[in-house]
């Protein structure tokens, strides 16, 4: 493991916070549970039947680790009228309400939003889109956020070409997973959490560069305008952000280059923050550096919900749960 995630584990013991596996009936999750409780990374809420969980492990002990079953649990009824109070503007019934709070994902989210835990991690089994829907109707996002959206941590290997770029080898990436086709609004948006994230998680003192195939008029396009409008967007919300666009990557990265493209930008050729134009870019982009350059890319970190939720890959381990429960904790 990286020394990023070290770090961020660290960060994650001293909050004690509460975090829940929804998918907890699934093996790697049961597994993820013993192990990010050991390790004192947060305090697990693991949601599914004992019986069940159980059998399925027998050889893990769930000491300090609360299971709690939708089915019988002495809350769902809250949570159900909860979920009618907040989306019968929406067309839930009753009925919907009370057969929804009983799945394991609107259950988590539904004790988030009262109060009852941190965060949530999900996606072992469910689809992005099935774990963050629930989220996004319910959790919604933070105030003066109007955006959820995402980002990696791209770690580059220390003995590789990748290490001398961003902050000592570490950028960060954003949105590579859940807005597809943002407007300026949302890329402005997508900027800012990702640098907040990129302060949070990574220690970064961000330098934004608002990605394109163009830099500083170079090229004339719709898609050019886009993302230089987001840019000016950008700087009116956050004054004190250090954003420069639209930059070509090359000119974002590497100092000669910046200096040659854009003389006079004070993040051209230092960025450590890339903003894709769109979620293609981004998605393509992350994994191939992943794949090519054999960076570690932590995430999809979500960005902008009013409490932190996460997405998991299908294909994650028992290791990386306890990551990804670990970064849910810290953006907590
Ligand atoms: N930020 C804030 N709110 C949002 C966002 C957003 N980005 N997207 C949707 N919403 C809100 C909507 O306004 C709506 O609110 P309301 O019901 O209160 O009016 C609610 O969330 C649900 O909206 P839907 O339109 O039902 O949701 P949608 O079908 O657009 O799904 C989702 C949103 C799941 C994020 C979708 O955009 C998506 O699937 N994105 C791509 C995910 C993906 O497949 N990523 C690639 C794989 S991940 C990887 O490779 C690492």
């Amino acid at each position: 493991m990286s020394k990023l995630m070290d770090s961020i584990k660290e960060k994650a013991k001293v909050l004690g916070k509460r975090i829940v596996l929804a998918e907890g009936e699934e093996e790697r999750i049961i597994r993820a549970a013993e192990m990010a409780t050991k390790e004192g990374v947060a305090k697990i809420v693991l949601i599914g039947d004992e019986a069940v969980i159980k059998a399925k492990c027998p050889d893990v002990c769930l000491d300090g680790v609360e299971v709690i079953n939708p089915k019988t649990y002495k809350k769902t009824a809250e949570y159900a009228n909860l979920l009618y109070e907040l989306r019968k503007a929406k067309g839930m019934t009753e009925e919907k309400a009370a057969a929804l709070a009983q799945d394991c994902l609107f259950f988590g989210v539904l004790m988030i939003k009262s109060g009852d835990a941190d965060g949530l991690v999900a996606g072992a089994v469910h689809s992005t889109g099935d774990v963050l829907r629930p989220a996004l109707q319910i959790i919604k996002t933070k105030p003066g956020i109007s955006t959820v959206s995402s980002c990696f941590l791209m770690s580059m290997p220390e003995d590789g070409p990748g290490a001398k770029y961003g902050e000592n080898g570490v950028l960060v990436f954003g949105d590579c997973a859940v807005n597809p086709n943002p407007d300026s609004d949302q890329l402005a948006a997508i900027a800012i959490a990702s640098a907040e994230t990129a302060e949070k998680l990574a220690g970064i003192q961000p330098k934004v560069a608002m990605l394109s195939f163009s830099t500083k008029g170079s090229a004339k396009h719709e898609l050019v305008d886009k993302v230089a409008i987001a840019t000016e967007k950008v700087k009116e919300l956050a004054p004190e952000l250090a954003v420069d666009g639209e930059l070509q990557a090359d000119a974002a990265l590497v100092a000669s280059v910046g200096k040659l493209k854009a003389p006079t930008s004070t993040v051209a050729g230092e960025a450590n923050v890339l903003i894709f134009p769109d979620l293609q870019a981004g998605n393509i982009g992350y994994k191939l550096v992943q794949r090519l350059a054999g960076a570690e890319a932590i995430g999809p970190i979500c960005q902008g919900f009013a409490n932190p939720v996460n997405d998991l890959s299908r294909g994650c381990s028992a290791e990386d749960v306890v990551c990804v429960v670990a970064t849910t904790a810290v953006l907590g």
